[in-house]
C-alpha cells in the first residue's frame, strides 16, 4: 500500500541525464522528467564531464519548474529535497547537489544526499511502502554489483566487476561494431535476429568460485575477431551481437544464481540500464522459475538513470527519520562496504 505523505523533490545529475522527480510519501510519484544529453556526447564516443556539467546547469531550473507544473504544485508545497551525491562524475554531481542544497537551505527544508546506486537498487520496488530483505544485481553503464540488503538502508557488496561494467562492455562492443554511442540497446535489438551460438566468446570469471565479474576480455575477443574477419553482412553483424550478448547474459545469470543459492535469498532485485536487455530478462525469468525465488525486475522505464529512483530511495530514508547534514559533499566513488560472502553469515532467506 502506498503511504501518502509530504512531497519530496529529487534531482539526479550523476552522468549525462538531468532528471527531476516529485514523490508523495514513498508513492505515488507525482512527476518524473529526464533530459538526456546522450546526443551531445555521442560525437565524443562517451560522456565528457564538463559538457555534462554545463548542460545540467542550463537545464535543471526549467526542468524543476516543469516537474512542479506537471504535478500541479509549487515550491511552497515541498516538504524535503534530495539529490544524488555519488557515485558519478564530480563536475556533474556538483551541479545537482549544489542546486538541491541551495533550494533546501533557502526554503528551510530537510535535505537528503542519496547514493545513485541505492536508487538503482531500490528501483524494482518503486512505489512500495516496504522493501524486503533481498539480493540485488545492479547492471549499469558504470557498475556491475551483486549486493545483499540484510536490513533497510544497509548494503553489502558481495561481488563486483574487476574491470568493465556490463553496460560498458555492451557500449564498447557496439562501438567496435560501428553502432552509435551508447550502443547497448541497439546491440540488443540486432541480437534478437542473430545466432547466439555462431561465435564463442569468453565468459570471464564464470568459474572463479567467487561473485566477481570480468568483461574486458570479452571486448578484446570481439576486437581480435573482427580484425581477423571484418563484418561482412547484416547477418554476420547480428550473429556477432547475439553471441556477444549470450556470453554476457550467461555470466550474469550464473553468478546471480550462485549468490542466490549461497544467501538463500527469497527476493532477488535486478536493476540498471542493462536490465532492459531482452535476453537477460528472459534468462533471469526462466532461472527464477526453476530455482524458486521471487524475481523483481526493474520496469524498463526506471532502468536507466532517472530521478524517480532517487526520490524513492530518499523517501524511504526520510520515512525512517534520516536527513543529511547541510555540509554534505559529492562522493564520486562508491562507498558501500565490500563484504565477501565467506566473511559474513548473510542469510536472506526471510523477508525481514
Ligand atoms: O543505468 P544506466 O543509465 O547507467 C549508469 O548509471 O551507469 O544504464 C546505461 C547503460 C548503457 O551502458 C547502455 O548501453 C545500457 O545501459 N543498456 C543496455 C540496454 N539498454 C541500455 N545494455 C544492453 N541491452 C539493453 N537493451
Ligand atoms: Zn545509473
Amino acid at each position: 500500500m502506498n503511504s501518502v505523505g509530504p512531497i519530496l523533490l529529487a534531482i539526479e545529475s550523476s552522468c549525462d541525464e538531468t532528471a527531476v522527480a516529485l514523490i508523495e510519501g514513498t508513492g505515488p510519484l507525482r512527476a518524473s522528467l529526464v533530459a538526456s544529453q546522450a546526443r551531445l556526447h555521442a560525437r565524443y564516443g562517451g560522456v565528457v564531464p564538463e559538457v555534462a556539467s554545463r548542460n545540467h546547469l542550463q537545464d535543471l531550473p526549467a526542468l524543476v519548474q516543469h516537474a512542479l507544473a506537471e504535478a500541479g504544485l509549487t515550491v511552497a508545497d515541498l516538504g524535503a529535497v534530495a539529490a544524488t551525491s555519488g557515485p558519478g562524475l564530480g563536475p556533474a554531481l556538483l551541479v545537482g547537489l549544489s542546486y538541491a542544497k541551495g533550494l533546501a537551505l533557502g526554503r528551510r527544508l530537510p535535505f537528503l544526499a542519496i547514493n545513485h546506486l541505492e536508487g538503482h537498487l531500490l528501483s524494482p520496488f518503486l512505489g512500495e511502502s516496504t522493501i524486503p530483505r533481498h539480493l540485488g544485481l545492479i547492471v549499469s553503464g558504470g557498475h556491475t554489483l551483486l549486493v545483499a540488503v540484510p536490513a533497510p538502508g544497509v548494503v553489502w557488496i558481495l561481488g563486483k566487476t574487476r574491470d568493465d561494467a556490463a553496460g560498458e562492455a555492451f557500449d564498447k562492443a557496439a562501438k567496435l561494431l560501428g553502432l552509435p554511442y551508447p550502443g547497448g540497446a541497439e546491440l540488443d535489438a540486432l541480437a534478437e535476429e542473430g545466432d547466439p551460438q555462431a561465435f564463442v566468446f569468453p565468459q570471464g570469471l564464470r568459474h572463479s568460485g567467487d561473485l566477481d565479474f570480468s568483461f574486458s576480455g570479452l571486448k578484446t575477443a570481439l576486437r581480435y575477431l573482427i580484425e581477423k574477419q571484418p563484418v561482412s553482412s547484416p547477418g554476420h553483424l547480428r550473429d556477432l551481437c547475439a553471441s556477444f550478448r549470450h556470453a554476457v547474459v550467461e555470466v550474469l545469470t550464473a553468478k546471480l544464481l550462485a549468490a542466490q543459492v549461497q544467501t538463500r535469498a527469497q527476493v532477488v532485485a535486478v536493476s540498471g540500464g542493462v536490465a532492459c536487455n531482452r535476453r537477460l530478462r528472459q534468462a533471469l525469468t526462466e532461472t527464477s522459475a526453476r530455482a524458486g525465488f521471487h524475481l523483481r525486475l526493474v520496469e524498463p522505464a526506471w532502468a536507466t538513470d532517472n530521478a524517480a529512483m532517487i526520490a524513492f530511495a530518499a523517501a524511504h530514508r526520510w520515512q525512517r527519520g534520516e536527513k543529511t547534514e547541510g555540509d554534505a559533499d559529492i562522493r564520486p566513488t562508491c562507498d558501500w562496504p565490500v563484504v565477501p560472502l565467506e566473511k559474513t553469515a548473510v542469510d536472506l532467506s526471510t523477508l525481514g
